[in-house]
């Protein structure tokens, strides 16, 4: 079987997504923020992954709604993130944060789209020159 990729996506796609991401964000566990947030994912075969923000009383150790997802990715069987929506309480696009977009570009398709505030982004352009495992293995090499 074939693998999806980015430019599959039919408007129908991108609204099942964002569907997804919004009954992940009724289900997020927020008291302190208030800010509730749901993302949800295509996979390159075919699999719909998804996650909501998990705080805690010790802030820092809050988990975003993208470690969910991640976590849920990895635990189904890995694979390839082709597409990503995620959404705030009024099921508005929200933006994932810095960690966030590190996170999913390790797992990301070639040139995977995210649903951003401003519009359809890759992940080459919401995250540029990133750090990748080919920089920690060239280092781990040179040592070797
Ligand atoms: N949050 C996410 O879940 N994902 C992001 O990419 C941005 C921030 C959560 C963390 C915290 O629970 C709340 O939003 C406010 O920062």
């Amino acid at each position: 079987m074939s693998s999806i990729v980015p430019t599959d996506l039919t408007d129908a796609d991108w609204r099942a997504l964002h569907d997804l991401a919004v009954e992940a964000m009724a289900q997020a566990y927020a008291p302190y923020s208030r800010f509730k947030v749901g993302a949800a994912a295509l996979v390159d075969d075919g699999r719909l992954v998804s996650g909501c923000n998990v705080e805690n009383a010790g802030y820092g150790v809050t988990l975003c709604a993208e470690c969910g997802l991640v976590s849920e990715l990895v635990r189904t069987g890995g694979g390839r993130l082709v597409a990503f929506a995620c959404v705030d309480a009024h099921g508005r696009a929200c933006a994932p944060c810095g960690r966030c977009r590190q996170l999913l570009s390790e797992h990301a398709a070639d040139g995977m789209v995210l649903a951003m505030p401003s519009g359809r982004m890759t992940i080459d352009e919401v995250l540029p020159d990133r750090f990748t495992a080919d920089d920690v293995e060239r280092v781990v090499d040179e040592q070797s």
